[in-house]
């Protein structure tokens, strides 16, 4: 296969569980209220998946369906699939086997990805490189989580658990077909003095045993979170990132027909749309349905977006993410 010149977003899909959970639900389980998680996140509800069973694998496959039939493409086109996810179906293989097997692809290479909100980036960046440099034609990639049988739902747990959902989205990379379109910039950046800012100690192999009674009573194999912390590296971060992509591209914000950031928390978002001088009417914001739904959020807004009418071929699309690792990134694409 030749090189080609760009990459770009042939299709978009995304799928979220029929469970809503509100936090009136929430307020059930733990002491919590409506009125705290709507102030601190603009969280009104998230999505569980219906019954134990059902893993990161099986909200992509529908999303990637989706996908699949946006581009106007069957899986039998997919030459490699990228899985990004921190909550895969199983400690290993990855998630992206899983969903191979399920989509029909026997022999067709599977990579996850663990890079947990900025996971979706980091994803692009290696489907990118490999539809540039002519290796596939058509890289499925996947963000797909859930959180709901990992979160700790009570007291204890309920700095972190309120503010996360399941869901998945998916995105299918290829050739740009028309001159202007597809990646414009894209970077990614990591930095491990945050790693345990936000993060799941156990199982873990760093400890013989990974898992013992002891660091299941202190909750160590739920995420821990330092939410501070978090929120002031990702109000310095996404902006500082955004801009340098949007340096890279040549264009102001201006140009940006959508922005579709990382879904953690609203005031996060409109903290850096006000830094970026993006209005709210071109930021994609679905956090009030969905939570955070880490290496989901951005495949899953932009595939609302898409379908409600908000950006379509030849849109310029800014992407920011922040999140666990610390990691975070962001990218400008023309649709
Ligand atoms: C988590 C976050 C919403 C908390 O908001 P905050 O403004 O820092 O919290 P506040 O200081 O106002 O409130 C903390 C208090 O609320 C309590 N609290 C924590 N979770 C609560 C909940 N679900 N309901 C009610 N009270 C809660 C805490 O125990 C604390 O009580 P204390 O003051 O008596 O110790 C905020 O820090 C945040 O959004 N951080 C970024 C998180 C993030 O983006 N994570 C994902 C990254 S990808």
């Amino acid at each position: 296969m030749k090189s080609v010149l760009a990459s770009t977003i042939l299709g978009i899909g995304h799928h979220v569980p029929s469970k809503v959970v509100t936090n009136n639900d929430l307020a059930k389980l733990m002491t919590t209220s409506d009125e705290w998680i709507v102030q601190r996140s603009g969280i009104k509800e998230r999505r569980y998946i219906e019954h134990s069973g059902i893993g990161a694998s099986d909200l992509a496959l529908p999303a990637s369906k989706m996908a699949l039939e946006h581009a106007g493409i069957t899986a039998k086109d997919v030459d490699a699939i990228i899985f990004a996810t921190l909550s895969p179906d199983h400690n290993f293989p990855g998630s992206g086997c899983f969903l191979g097997d399920k989509l029909g692809l026997p022999g067709v290479p599977a990579l996850d990805v663990r890079n947990q909100c900025s996971g979706f980036l980091y994803g692009l960046s290696v489907a990118d490189a490999w539809v540039r440099a002519g290796v596939y034609e058509h890289v499925l990639l996947v963000g797909a989580e859930v959180h709901s049988t990992g979160i700790e739902l009570n007291d204890r747990g309920r700095d972190v658990a309120v503010l996360f959902g399941d869901g998945a989205g998916a995105a299918i990379i290829g050739a740009a077909k028309e001159p202007g379109q597809g990646l414009k910039a894209l970077e990614i950046h990591a930095d491990g003095s945050g790693a345990k800012e936000l993060w799941l100690e156990a199982p873990a192999s760093a400890y013989d045993p990974r898992l013992t009674k002891e660091m299941i009573d202190e909750g160590k194999h739920f995420p821990a979170m330092n939410g501070k912390q978090v929120f002031r590296w990702a109000t310095e971060k996404m902006p500082e990132v955004a801009r340098s992509v949007m340096d890279a591209a040549k264009v102001t914000a201006a140009d940006i027909d959508l922005f579709v950031p990382h879904q953690a928390n609203l005031r996060i978002n409109q903290f850096v749309g006000q830094k970026l001088g993006i209005p709210e009417s071109k930021t994609v914001t679905n956090i009030e349905k969905y939570g955070n739904t880490t290496a989901a959020t951005i495949p899953l807004g932009l595939s609302e977006a898409w379908r409600e009418g908000r950006c379509k071929r030849g849109s310029n699309v800014l992407f920011a993410a922040f999140g666990s690792g610390f990691t975070w990134g962001a990218a400008v694409i023309t649709l």
